[in-house]
């Protein structure tokens, strides 16, 4: 019973030692970063956006030699806008949801929408957001952090677990790539449904 106490308190004071190395170790780490400049949260959000496949809806694929291929000339600039689409097909049994040829625009049981350009275009963009509206748009699922929901597939409620400094270098790389002008349209309301206020 004493023994046990006491390893008791031994495993208490490790466990607090090592909250404390962690703690230590995640706020040195962050200072450091910090201190290295933008250039490092650029490089870890250009990591980040390119292993969580942003690009695979918001860039609009075009046909390659090898097949569809991301269009590097409109890198993370949305669904292009002067793209026309006929009305999407009904969802017919359990296929509920169906997606155009460049994979930016998606139709299902919400109505269609449209990926966003995420380059930092001022008037088409992101060029005007401000770190912290980017962080409120993904941790809310609202344009801007109050505006309206964020419709499927984007998937904001996987990536609003990651860490505020993961958050922050996305946005740094954002900020970073080429701006272009692309005005994504606004998303339309499932067939029936009473029309978007
Ligand atoms: C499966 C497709 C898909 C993936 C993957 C995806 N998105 Fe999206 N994203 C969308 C769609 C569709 C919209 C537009 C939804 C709407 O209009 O409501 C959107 C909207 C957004 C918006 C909101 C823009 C605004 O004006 O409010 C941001 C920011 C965004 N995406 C960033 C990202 C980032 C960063 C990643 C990668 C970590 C990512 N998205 C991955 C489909 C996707």
């Amino acid at each position: 019973m004493r023994g046990n106490q006491v390893t008791g308190g031994r495993a208490a004071r490790r466990a607090a030692l090592a909250l404390f190395a962690a703690a230590w170790g995640a706020a040195s780490g962050a200072s450091a970063q910090g201190a290295a400049g933008s250039a490092d949260a650029v490089k870890r959000g250009e990591y980040i956006v390119r292993s969580m496949g942003c690009a695979d809806c918001h860039t609009p694929n075009k046909m390659g030699p090898n097949g569809p291929e991301p269009d590097q000339t409109k890198w993370l600039s949305g669904h292009p806008a002067e793209m026309k689409l006929p009305p999407a097909p009904a969802p017919s049994g359990p296929w509920i949801a169906s997606v155009a040829a460049t994979m930016t625009a998606w139709s299902g049981p919400w109505g269609t929408s449209f990926t966003a350009n995420l380059t930092p275009d001022k008037e088409t963009g992101t060029g005007q957001w401000t770190e912290q509206q980017f962080v409120d748009t993904i941790r809310s699922g609202r344009h801007l952090g109050r505006g309206r929901e964020i419709l499927p597939p984007m998937p904001w409620p996987a990536i609003r677990n990651m860490t505020d400094a993961d958050l922050k270098a996305i946005f740094a790389y954002l900020q970073s790539i080429t701006p272009v002008k692309n005005r994504v349209p606004d998303p339309l309301p499932p067939p029936g449904a009473p029309a978007a206020k």
